[in-house]
C-alpha cells in the first residue's frame, strides 16, 4: 500500500470499516483522490469500483481537491427570489465553475447551500465562513478579487 495512506492502519481491515476509512482519508487529505481509492481498495480488499459507488452515494465525500477558499452560495427561498441564480451565473462567468467544482487555479471551490441564516440580507454568499450580503455583480467580482490576492 502507498505509504502516504499508512494512517489507514489505525483502523481494522474489516470491510465493515470502509466508511470509517474513507472518512479518515477525507479528514487527512481533504478529499478522496484516485490514489486514495486504490489504497483503500487494497487495504480493505474491496474492489475499487465498489468504493466509487459508495463515494457517489454519500454526499459527504469530496472527490475533487478543495480550493484554497470555499464559497457557499445560498439558494434558499429568500435568496432565490432575490437573484441567487444570477449570483451563481456571475460566479460561473468569473471562475468557470459550477456548484461542486473547484477552479483551475485551485483557488475557489463552490457549493450551493439551502440557507445561510440571514435571509433579510438576500442574496448572500459566504467565503471561508464570512457572509457577504445584498450581492450584485460588482460586489461579487470585488470579493473574488480580494480573496484571490490573499
Ligand atoms: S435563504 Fe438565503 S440566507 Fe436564508
Amino acid at each position: 500500500m502507498d505509504q502516504k495512506f499508512a494512517f489507514l492502519e489505525s483502523i481494522s481491515k474489516d470491510p465493515g470499516n470502509l466508511i470509517k476509512g474513507l472518512q479518515l482519508v477525507q479528514a487527512t487529505e481533504g478529499f478522496v483522490s484516485d490514489d486514495a481509492i486504490r489504497a483503500v481498495a487494497e487495504y480493505f480488499s474491496i474492489p475499487a469500483v465498489e468504493i466509487e459507488g459508495v463515494l457517489s452515494f454519500y454526499a459527504q465525500f469530496k472527490r475533487v481537491k478543495p480550493g484554497k477558499h470555499q464559497i457557499s452560495v445560498c439558494d434558499g427561498t429568500a435568496c432565490h427570489i432575490k437573484g441567487a441564480v444570477l449570483v451563481k451565473e456571475w460566479l460561473h462567468q468569473e471562475l468557470g465553475i459550477q456548484s461542486g467544482e473547484t477552479d483551475a487555479k485551485g483557488l475557489f471551490s463552490l457549493q450551493t447551500v439551502a440557507c445561510l441564516g440571514c435571509c433579510s440580507l438576500a442574496p448572500v454568499m459566504s467565503v471561508d465562513g464570512r457572509v457577504y450580503a445584498k450581492l450584485d455583480r460588482r460586489s461579487v467580482v470585488k470579493i473574488l478579487k480580494e480573496y484571490a490576492e490573499k
